[in-house]
């Protein structure tokens, strides 16, 4: 069996990597990257595989038997690239397709979902056998304000008192190198959140106990949030899309109660404090 990974090279395709590692042997595995040298590190096979570049697909999946997709970066563009990986996937033979969708993808209210939806969709119809993925946040969106925080003694944000059940990476990671490995666990739609739920006021309660200092957490409305990410420095459509996030896990759209996660991995998913000491810790 040779399983393959898209977006080798990224934050979370590395911790696949990684966890793909521990579960079966380094030549079984095959690294995908735009940039094969970024990969070079990763300590298997490297093959070049550019979404734009369609003519890099299917050669790269030769011998591949079960491919992870995970999706890609580039918003706006992700179909039309999906699209051209499924079709080299279903050329080159691969007999499984595991994709990283969007939690609660087909009701969820976040602008993200349509794109993994158009995937979905384009799975279901190629015939291909596949797994649905579907991911809730990164702990680490989250985390990437604290030292911010820490340093303006306030976190702001605009999700008021919605609750997000976000996860690490690692734990995301983790998941699909189980399904990736395990066919028993094969061609089911896994909704993946973290086990406990948190509000942005509970995230600045973990920023103050791991600071030591009274760090509040100030809620704002969507455009005055974009506009306070945009004085930071972040560029507008970033900062939009940032407000949007949060506006929408104010409905409830980051959370969710099931526990597919911590059943995949075989423990407890990273609690949101752990990973906001180790921050603060730098
Ligand atoms: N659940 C969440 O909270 C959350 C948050 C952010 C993103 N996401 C989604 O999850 C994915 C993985 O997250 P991440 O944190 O690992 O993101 P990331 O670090 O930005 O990794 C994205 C990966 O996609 C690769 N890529 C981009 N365009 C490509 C192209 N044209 N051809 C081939 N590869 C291409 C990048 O290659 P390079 O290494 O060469 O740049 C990188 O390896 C993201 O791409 C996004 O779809 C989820």
């Amino acid at each position: 069996m040779t399983y393959a990974v898209t977006g080798s090279t990224g934050q979370l395709g590395r911790l696949v990597i990684e966890a793909l590692k521990s579960r079966t042997e380094t030549d079984r595995i095959v690294a995908l990257a735009r940039d094969t040298e970024k990969a070079a590190d990763l300590g298997v096979e490297a093959r070049l595989f550019d979404y734009d570049k369609p003519e890099t697909l299917a050669p790269a999946l030769d011998g591949v038997d079960t491919l992870l997709l995970i999706s890609g970066s580039d918003i706006g563009q992700r179909g039309r690239q999906h699209a051209a990986v499924i079709d080299a996937a279903k050329a080159a033979g691969v007999a499984h397709i595991v994709y990283t969708s969007l939690l609660n993808a087909p009701d969820n209210p976040i602008m993200l979902a349509q794109e993994h939806l158009e995937t979905e969709k384009l799975l279901a119809e190629s015939g291909v056998a596949h797994t649905l993925l579907r991911n809730g946040w990164y702990t680490e969106n989250y985390l990437m304000s604290v030292p911010s925080a820490v340093e303006h003694g306030a976190m702001i944000g605009s999700a008021g008192d919605g609750r997000i059940s976000s996860a690490a990476r690692a734990d995301f990671a983790e998941a699909a190198a189980v399904v990736l490995t395990d066919p028993s666990l094969q061609g089911e739609v896994y909704e993946l959140a973290g086990d406990d739920s948190y509000t942005l006021a509970d995230m600045a309660e973990a920023v103050s106990q791991a600071s030591g200092k009274e760090i509040p957490y100030v809620d704002m409305p969507e455009a005055d949030y974009a506009a306070a990410l945009t004085q930071a420095g972040l560029p507008e459509d970033m900062a939009a899309f940032l407000a949007h996030c949060d506006a929408q896990a104010a409905k409830g759209a980051l959370a969710h109660e099931g526990q597919a996660l911590s059943r995949l991995i075989g423990r407890p998913t990273t609690p949101m404090p752990t990973l906001v000491a180790a921050t603060v810790a730098g």
